[in-house]
């Protein structure tokens, strides 16, 4: 199993590359399942849930391809099994989105639940609730959740809570569902409008989306298209805490500032310099850390993807910050790593308290998910001597070649087998 070695200590400098964004390309995947013609896909990251996801499409009967770099092809003409097995989602959660696409296109799906989760209980009950709302039968046996429809109708559907994929499932159900569907208090993530822009480019109605609320009118079929997948706004966010943490000077390249302005603003109120441009924004770290109080809330608030960073960042702060998790009720696992890497942080339920101005030393830690991976990064480089982290297929599965760019801004890192 590969791990990463890093030797802290080194100021970033440089330009970085974002890349396309793992949580824009995932529902995008599972909209190519909406039309029989073909489906190109520009920006798609290469990284593990994306192939995982490729290999799930593939099992259900698409022509799919990923490559290495750039645009992905994708044709569900010949669709058969309509089916994603437990294998597949047990490793990834967000192959809960081909139920809406298979339901609203070929009336029936069977997918398997998803099981716990490193980060909180997780559950899709909101999805089941608003296609039950739309027309299809839900029925959960034997780990599955087997569904299906004489034909999906328009629906009122409020979130009883703002739920990222619930919204893109639904929205995937809707556009070919007979009638008006609309979602309220859905989420207004930049990915679901990314979605949205993918579903009006191959002919769906879809007005409202990157709002609370959304209205979708059904169509008859839909088209295949070309599509571009937004940047990775919680890669970007990566790598501008890397800089500040390192006191570096990093060029964050090929993504939309405005898609983190929460985040920025929040290192701008810490004492980090940001320059905002059009496609990229200028980060330099050159001044102390204030510790600065975050809450995690739903976009455009600060993200629950960026909180495990920043509780890095916050670890180099000038005194206490309190982290508040508001959207998963176990996303503090990094926390015992930074602690065992000489941070103090005490946890108590959704609260984090970070007492900053510890010097981080390094040492052999363990990523427990995705976004922990990336704030063990982040300590490691800012802690003095060599830190390995461990299970960081964690990290391979949402960051593209995230040790190639950092070495490529000077940090002294590897990946060791
Ligand atoms: N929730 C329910 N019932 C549901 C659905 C959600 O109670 O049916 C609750 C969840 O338990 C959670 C809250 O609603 O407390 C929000 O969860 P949400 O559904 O928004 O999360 P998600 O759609 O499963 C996506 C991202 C996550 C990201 C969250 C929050 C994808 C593929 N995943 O997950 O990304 O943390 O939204 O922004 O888009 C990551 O990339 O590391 C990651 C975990």
């Amino acid at each position: 199993m590969d791990k990463i070695r890093i030797v802290g200590g080194k100021k970033l400098r440089g330009r970085v590359e974002i890349s396309g964004a793992k949580n824009a390309a995932l529902p995008a995947m599972a909209a190519t399942l909406l039309t029989p013609e073909t489906v190109l896909l520009e920006n798609i990251p290469y990284v593990r849930d994306i192939l995982t996801t490729r290999t799930l499409l593939e099992s259900i009967g698409v022509n799919a391809e990923v490559p290495g770099n750039g645009t992905g092809s994708f044709k569900a003409a010949d669709v058969g099994a309509l089916e994603a097995p437990y294998e597949l989602v047990k490793t990834m959660r967000a192959s809960i989105l081909v139920l809406g696409p298979m339901l609203a296109r070929f009336k029936k799906a069977r997918v398997s639940l998803p099981g716990g989760c490193a980060i909180g209980s997780r559950p899709i009950n909101l999805h089941l609730q608003g296609l039950e709302k739309m027309g299809a039968k839900c029925d959960v046996a034997h780990g599955y959740v087997e569904a299906s429809t004489a034909g999906l109708h328009g629906a009122y559907i409020q979130f009883e809570t703002v739920t990222v994929t619930g919204t893109e499932n639904l929205m995937m159900a809707a556009v070919l569902a007979n009638g008006e569907t609309v979602l309220d208090n859905a989420a207004c993530e930049p990915e679901v409008e990314n979605l949205a822009d993918m579903l009006r480019a191959m002919g769906a109605k879809i007005e409202g989306a990157g709002t609370r609320t959304i209205r979708i009118r059904g169509v008859k079929k839909l088209k295949g298209c070309r599509h571009r997948i937004i940047p990775d706004r919680i890669e970007a966010g990566t790598f501008a805490i890397a800089a500040a943490i390192t006191r570096g000077d990093v060029e964050v390249a090929d993504c939309n500032p405005k898609h983190l302005s929460s985040v920025l603003s929040q290192l701008s109120l810490v004492g980090v310099e940001i320059s905002m441009g059009e496609t990229g924004f200028h980060v330099r770290g050159h001044g102390g850390i204030s510790s600065k109080n975050m809450t995690t809330y739903p976009y455009p608030a600060f993200p629950t993807d960026m909180q495990a960073q920043y509780m890095a960042l916050m670890t180099q702060g000038d005194g206490t910050a309190i982290i508040t998790e508001t959207i998963f009720e176990n996303r503090f696992m990094h926390a015992l790593e930074l602690i065992r890497m000489g941070a103090d942080i005490k946890v108590e339920g959704r609260q984090a308290t970070v007492r900053g101005g510890c010097p981080l030393m390094g040492a052999n830690v363990q990523a427990s998910d995705l976004r922990a991976s990336a704030s063990l990064i982040l300590a490691g480089l800012a802690a003095k001597g060599e830190t390995i982290i461990d299970r960081v297929y964690h990290l391979d599965r949402g960051y593209a070649r995230i040790e190639e760019k950092m070495a490529g801004l000077g940090a002294e890192i590897e990946r060791i087998s």
